[in-house]
């Protein structure tokens, strides 16, 4: 993949995020009860975490928080299978939770953390992502709470990266590949 232009294009501007994250925080407090557990997996959302929890607090919600690590193996076997590289500090079991990821495309990542936390007891596991990559499911599996549903690019910055580049931007861009 080669990259254009060091000036990254923008598709959801840093205003654009914040008010649907506020939308997307009275959304879960309507749905989910008081007492959740947040499990963020990291590393592509913890800008988006952040900035959740923080609209959270302004609407009177009081989530725990924790933070997983999948390592996903895309690429290498054509199965593209996904790993726990660091676990959640917390027992969920008999707790609601609520998976928070950046970004939702075959769906294997998410599949994953989500029954690792069935396995474990949760009473109730719930969906959050930021962004959504229509038509790309290679399992089924349905976030209960969408960001934004968004075109077909590689998408980079608030989080999500390229080789581990582009997480520091405030906004959401793409990156033109040829
Ligand atoms: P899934 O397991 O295929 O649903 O992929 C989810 C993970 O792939 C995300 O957590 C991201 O780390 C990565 N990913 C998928 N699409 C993009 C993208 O457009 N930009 C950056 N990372 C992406
Ligand atoms: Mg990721």
């Amino acid at each position: 993949m080669i990259v254009n232009s060091p000036r990254i294009p923008v598709l959801y501007s840093a205003e654009e995020i914040s008010e649907r994250i506020e939308e997307l925080s009275h959304e879960i407090a309507a749905s989910m009860p008081q007492e959740l557990v947040i499990v963020s997996l990291l590393r592509g959302s913890f800008m988006f975490t952040s900035d959740l929890v923080r609209a959270m607090y302004y609407i009177g919600l009081q989530p725990q928080i924790d933070f997983m690590t999948l390592a996903s193996y895309k690429g290498t076997k054509s199965t593209g299978e996904v790993a726990i590289q660091r676990d959640i500090s917390d027992d969920v079991a008999g707790k609601h939770v609520l998976i928070v990821d950046d970004i939702l495309e075959t769906g294997r990542t998410l599949s994953h953390a989500l029954r690792a936390m069935q396995e474990r007891g949760a009473a109730s596991v719930k969906l959050c992502v930021l962004l959504e990559k229509p038509g790309k499911l290679d399992v089924e599996i349905k976030a209960d709470y969408v960001g934004f549903r968004i075109p077909d690019k590689f998408v980079v910055g608030y989080g999500l990266d390229y080789d581990n580049l582009y997480r520091e931007l405030p906004y959401i861009g793409y990156l033109d590949v040829h």
